[in-house]
């Protein structure tokens, strides 16, 4: 089982809509019962949250089942999960200061996007203070970097249908 977290700063728009992204591809290809996914916020401003009202349209628009609660990441995180992505710097940021608190500083922290050929280092932008346009942006952005990734850690692990 290959475990997949991914990250954001609130965990209401950009990282729940990444899992919901992933669990439709790994589902269409045939390839959930390899992975376990989940996603998380470096801040605790939405814990128990549903996803931001924005985050649920975009998702429903897209015809992706959409499911997640806010919460925090945790020690335990980096010891469950093989791959932890973060959306953008300030989450990388974040993430590299809790693991070398919580004993992890080996642990490996991804940039979504450095799996996208010409997009290595760009951040998934913060859509949450813009409009609803800024969410349509966001799907496509992650809908690519997801595709990336998956091809992968598919050829990485050996991993068809
Ligand atoms: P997210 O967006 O990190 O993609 O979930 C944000 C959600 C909430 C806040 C910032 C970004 N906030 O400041 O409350």
């Amino acid at each position: 089982m290959i475990k997949v977290l991914f990250v954001c700063l609130g965990n209401i728009c950009r990282s729940p809509l990444a899992e919901a992204i992933f669990n439709d591809k790994v589902k269409k290809l045939g390839i959930e019962s390899y992975f376990k996914s989940d996603s998380a916020g470096t801040s605790d401003y939405h814990i128990g949250e549903l996803p931001d009202e924005r985050t649920i349209r975009c998702a429903n628009a897209n015809n992706i089942k959409i499911q997640h609660r806010g919460r925090q990441v945790n020690r335990v995180d980096f010891r469950e999960f093989d791959y932890i992505l973060a959306m953008d710097h300030q989450n990388i940021q974040n993430l590299n200061h809790m693991k070398s608190k919580y004993g992890f500083g080996e642990k490996e922290i991804y940039l979504i996007r450095d799996f996208v050929e010409g997009s290595e280092g760009q951040p998934v932008p913060d859509p949450y203070y813009g409009g609803e346009e800024g969410f349509h942006e966001i799907y496509s952005i992650l809908d690519e970097a997801i595709n990336h990734f998956l091809n992968t850690i598919q050829e990485r692990h050996r991993i068809y249908a």
